[in-house]
C-alpha cells in the first residue's frame, strides 16, 4: 500500500517582531491581558509595499527544496492553503511556483481558514496515494496583518504573519498519512468573517470607511466551538487508530489561543508535555500555524513517531489527521 509521507518541512516568518508592548501603544491593551488570555507574546509582521503572502510561500518553498535536495523541475503539484492570497486571483500557489522555478508543477489555493493546511495535506496525500504524483508541496501561509484592524483590540492582538511548506512523497514503509476526519459548518459564518471585498459585497469607498475589509470575530462562541470541535475529532481519530496518551508521541494543534490548546489536551486526556506549542512567538498565523509547529519541533521528531494534527477555523472548518513521521 502506498502512503504519502512528509519528507521535509520548512517554515518562514518575516523579520519584523510586533510585541505586546508595542501593541499597547496602538490600542488599549497590555502584556498581562494578552498573555493570560491568549498565551501570545510576539507575532511577526510582513512589512513593505506590495509584499503579499507569496513572499513567505516562496521563502518556505526555497528552503524546502534545498533541505530535501529536490530539483525544482521534479515538483508536480503545489497546494497553498491561505485566506490572504496576493489577490483574489490569480492564485498564490502558481505565483510562488513561478518564482521558485517549479516549471513542471501546477498549483492551486485552498481556502479553509485555520484548517486550510490540514485540508490541503489531505488533498495532497490523496494525489500521492493514488499513484499519479510523486512530489507534492503543501503550503500553509497567511499575511493576517493585511486583513486585521489595528484599532480593534479584540482581534489585532491575536494574529500574525508566517507559514510553512512540506514535501509529500510516496512510501511503502510504515510511515506517512494514515487517517483523517474533517468537518465544515457554514452556519459559523456569523462568528468569524470579512464583510466586504468578496463577490457578495465588493469593496467600495464606503465599505473601506466602515472598516468592512477587516476580520470581525465574536471571540467567545469561536472559543467554545474550537474546543468542542477539536477535542471531538481528536478523540475519534485517536480511538479508531488505537492511540492513547502513551503511544501518541505528539499532538499538533492549530495555534489560536493557548487556553483552547490546554482545554483540548485536557478533554482528550493527553499530557501538555507532548503538545506542540509556539503560539507565544508567532500568534495565530491561520493556515501557517501547523507547518510552523512541525518546523520548530522538527529536531525532536523521530522516524515513526505518531502525530495527530488538529485545527479549527473560520467557516467553521475543523478536523484532525493522523500520521507517522
Ligand atoms: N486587551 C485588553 N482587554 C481586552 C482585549 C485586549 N486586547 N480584548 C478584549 N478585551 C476586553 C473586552 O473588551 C472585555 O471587556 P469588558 O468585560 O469590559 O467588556 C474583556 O476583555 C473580556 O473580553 P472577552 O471577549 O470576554 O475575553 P475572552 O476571555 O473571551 O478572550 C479572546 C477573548 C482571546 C478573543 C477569546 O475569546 C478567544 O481566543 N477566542 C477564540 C478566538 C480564535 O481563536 N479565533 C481564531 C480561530 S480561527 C480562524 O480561522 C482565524
Amino acid at each position: 500500500q502506498i502512503r504519502a509521507a512528509i519528507t521535509g518541512v520548512h517554515g518562514y516568518v518575516p523579520d519584523y517582531v510586533l510585541t505586546n508592548e508595542e501593541l499597547a501603544t496602538i490600542v488599549d491593551t497590555n502584556d498581562e491581558w494578552i498573555t493570560s488570555r491568549t498565551g501570545i507574546k510576539t507575532r511577526h509582521i510582513l512589512k513593505g509595499e506590495e509584499q503579499g503572502t507569496s513572499v513567505m510561500v516562496i521563502e518556505a518553498i526555497k528552503g524546502l527544496l534545498e533541505k530535501t535536495n529536490t530539483r525544482p523541475e521534479d515538483v508536480e503539484v503545489v497546494i497553498c492553503a491561505t485566506v490572504t492570497g496576493d489577490s483574489i486571483f490569480p492564485d498564490t500557489a502558481n505565483i510562488a511556483a513561478y518564482h521558485t522555478g517549479l516549471v513542471n508543477a501546477f498549483g492551486f489555493d485552498l481556502n479553509a481558514a485555520c484548517s486550510g493546511f490540514l485540508y490541503a495535506l489531505t488533498v495532497g496525500a490523496k494525489m500521492v496515494e493514488g499513484g499519479t504524483h510523486k512530489k507534492v508541496i503543501v503550503v500553509g501561509a497567511d499575511k493576517m496583518s493585511s486583513i486585521i484592524d489595528y484599532t480593534d483590540r479584540t482581534t489585532c492582538v491575536i494574529f500574525g504573519d508566517g507559514g510553512g511548506a512540506v514535501m509529500l512523497e510516496p512510501t511503502t514503509e510504515d510511515v506517512g498519512i494514515i487517517d483523517y476526519q474533517h468537518h465544515g459548518d457554514g452556519s459559523g459564518e456569523k462568528y468569524l468573517y470579512l464583510v466586504a471585498g468578496g463577490s457578495r459585497k465588493p469593496a467600495t469607498v464606503d465599505s473601506v470607511m466602515a472598516r468592512e475589509h477587516f476580520v470581525r470575530q465574536n471571540g467567545r462562541p469561536v472559543f467554545k466551538a474550537a474546543v468542542t470541535g477539536m477535542s471531538d475529532v481528536v478523540m475519534k481519530v485517536m480511538a479508531r487508530n488505537n492511540l492513547d496518551a502513551e503511544n501518541l508521541n505528539w499532538l499538533v494543534p492549530h495555534q489560536a489561543n493557548v487556553r483552547i490548546i490546554q482545554t483540548v489536551s485536557k478533554m482528550a486526556n493527553f499530557p501538555m508535555e507532548k503538545v506542540m506549542i509556539n503560539i507565544q512567538n508567532y500568534g495565530n498565523t491561520t493556515a501557517g500555524t501547523i507547518p510552523l509547529c512541525l518546523w520548530d519541533y522538527e529536531s525532536q521528531l523521530r522516524k515513526g513517531d505518531n502525530l495527530v494534527l488538529t485545527a479549527f477555523g473560520g467557516g467553521f472548518t475543523w478536523g484532525a489527521l493522523y500520521l507517522k513521521w
